[in-house]
Formats: C-alpha cells, structure tokens, sequence
C-alpha cells in the first residue's frame, strides 16, 4: 500500500523529486484549500509538507487520523500546532540550514536599502519626480549594528555587516565569548544592545520570550535615528510601539519583511514613507525553495519508509 503525501503550500518541483522517485509514496499537491477543506482531506494522508501559509491548526491535526509527519520546508513552525501534533504522536520535521544565505541576504538588502531610500526614490522616479533632496541616506561604514538571536541568520547577516565595515553588537542567550571573538563581534544584553546600536535586526524565533521583545520601552532606550530591521518574525518588534517610535520621530526607519498577521497588505505601518517593506521574501530564491524542499522530503521518505527522521 503506498503512503500518501498532501503539499499544501507552493514548493519547489525539483525539491520534491525524493518523494516523486519513491515508489510507495503517492504525492498531491493542492494549494489552495481552505482551512475546511484541508481538515476534511487530511484524514486521508500520511504526510503533509507546508510552508508558512498553511496554518496547521489543532482542528486539523485532530482530524488528521493517519497523518504520521508534518514537514515545514523552512525553519520556523510557528504555524503548526506542536502541541497538537505531540499530543497526536505526529512528528514535526523543518529544514534549519536551507534558507539561511537567502534570509541573510534579503536582510542585507533590506538594511542598505533601508540606509540609501532607495524604495522611496525608486517610487518618486517612477512617479516621475526627480528629486534628490528627500532620499539622503546615511553610510553603514563606522555605524553600529545590534543583532538580536545569533543563530544561523543572524551570524551570516553580522558577517556580511563587518564586510561593510560596520560594529556589530549581538545578544543572544547561547552566545559564548568564545563564539563571539571567532565572529568577531562585541556581546552583551538586549539592552546593552538596543542602547548602544544604530541599526537594529532581529533574527530570534517568535516564541513567548521573543514576543514583542522590542516594545515601548525598548524604543525609549534606543538611539535618536535608530532604524529596525525585521526579516524573522512579524511580533518579536510590537508594530503598535514602532508605529509610534517612528511617528515620534524616535525612530528613522524600519524595513519590514515579516508582520504579526499575514498576508499584510492594509497595514497602518506601510502608510509610513519611513517604511520599507516586502511580502515575507526571505527565503524566497530558487535555491533557498528548492534546498528546503529537498531536506524536508527527504525527511519525509526516510520517516514513512524506514521510521527514522533527521531532526525531530
Ligand atoms: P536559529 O535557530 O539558527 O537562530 C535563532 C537564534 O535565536 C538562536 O541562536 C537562539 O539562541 C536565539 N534566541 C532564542 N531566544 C532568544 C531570545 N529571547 N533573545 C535573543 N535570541 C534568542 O534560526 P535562524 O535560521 O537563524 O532563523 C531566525 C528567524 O528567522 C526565525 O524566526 C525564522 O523563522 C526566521 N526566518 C525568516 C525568513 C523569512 O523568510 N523572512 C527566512 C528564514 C528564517
Ligand atoms: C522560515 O521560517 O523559513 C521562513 O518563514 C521562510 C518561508 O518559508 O517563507
């Protein structure tokens, strides 16, 4: 009898060719179901793969009679119940490593864009104003960069910020002094961090620790001018309090690729010129896609074939 696998978000076709060559393994892919729809097929599968859009809610998982893994082609499960899929016995497989260069690169991206305006302009010009007085930036060479959660993201993003000839100050709770000289970063608490940096980016998982880490009262520490980066997770900065900080002047700019409800299209943040944003593209390149597709279903085959997954 061949297992069944459900892909309910857009994944690479190159990543899933380990299910596609596995002989028992039957693959369907239908992207567009409904939060009803899914709970009402999902009986039927042993597997099912996802991205960020499917919310795998406990509803579902506690219709899921058959489902024996859940794999998340990217790192953060945020959108899966694991209490649920414990309690369900499902097993919960991500792929850590696959995207971190894109992630890392679109946060670069979004820091020197953030630093020139250079969505700002390009808007203007297109709009046909060529103006050169509204979009002066400031230089990153000399400024200091504070990282919050030095994990894969974080760590390639302070490299390639002291590639920039910026400081960087990170914190994160498993940040040893040790691992810090060979990064050649400074270290010390959030606040240490928050007070004493120019650039903010935070690269932390949104759990109840990192909830609305950066808060009102995180803003009123920071530097006058400070700008904030957020490629992780919408709600590790409280958007209400950034909204504010900015409005006060506080705050100079924010680049946005992730928001505490998403999609995110009316939000009272992007009617903020001092705001730049993209639609969660992090990991969105062909190889960061396909690279993750490619871990989670091999984890998918190994764990329905031979009942062993990578990292559980
Ligand atoms: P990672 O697990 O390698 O790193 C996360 C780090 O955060 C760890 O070092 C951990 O110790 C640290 N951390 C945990 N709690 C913390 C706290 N309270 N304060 C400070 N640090 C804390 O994960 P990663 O691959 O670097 O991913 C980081 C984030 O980026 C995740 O939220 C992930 O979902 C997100 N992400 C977003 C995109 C995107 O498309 N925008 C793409 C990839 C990853
Ligand atoms: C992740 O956590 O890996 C990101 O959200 C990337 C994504 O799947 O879009």
């Amino acid at each position: 009898m061949a297992f069944k696998v459900l892909i309910s978000d857009p994944l690479s076709e190159d990543g899933i060719q380990p299910l596609r060559a596995a002989s028992n393994i039957e693959v369907d892919v239908q992207t567009d179901l409904s939060a009803d729809e899914l709970a009402d097929k999902i009986g039927e599968y042993d597997a099912l793969l996802v991205r960020s859009q499917t919310k795998v809610t406990r509803d579902i998982i506690s219709q899921a009679k058959n489902l024996k893994i859940i794999g998340r082609a990217g790192v953060g499960v945020d959108n899966i119940d694991l209490s649920a899929a414990t309690e369900y016995g499902i097993i919960v497989v991500n792929a850590p490593d696959g995207n971190t260069n894109s992630a890392a690169e679109h946060t670069v991206a979004m820091l020197m864009s953030l630093a020139r305006k250079i969505p700002q302009a390009f808007v203007a010009l297109k709009d046909g104003k060529w103006d050169r007085k509204t979009h002066v930036g400031v230089e990153l060479k000399g400024k200091t960069l504070g990282v919050i959660g030095m994990g894969r993201i974080g760590a390639e993003v302070a490299h390639r910020a002291k590639g920039n000839r910026m400081n960087v100050i990170a914190y994160d709770p498993f940040l040893t002094k040790e691992r810090a000289d060979k990064l050649g970063v400074d270290f010390g608490s959030v606040e240490d961090v928050i007070v004493a940096a120019d650039f903010i980016t935070v690269h932390t998982p949104l759990i109840k620790e990192t909830k609305h880490l950066i808060n009102k009262e995180a803003f009123a520490k920071m530097k006058d001018g400070v700008r904030i980066v957020n490629c992780a997770r919408g709600g590790i900065i409280d958007e209400d309090a950034l909204y504010e900080a900015i409005k006060s002047g506080k705050v100079a700019g924010a680049a946005l690729d992730v928001f505490e409800s998403e999609p995110a299209t009316d939000h009272r943040l992007l009617e903020l010129k001092e705001v730049i944003a993209t639609p969660h593209l992090g990991a969105s390149t062909v190889e960061a896609q396909e690279n993750v597709a490619i871990d989670v279903s091999h984890d998918v085959v190994r764990y329905l074939t031979e009942g062993v997954a990578r990292n559980p």
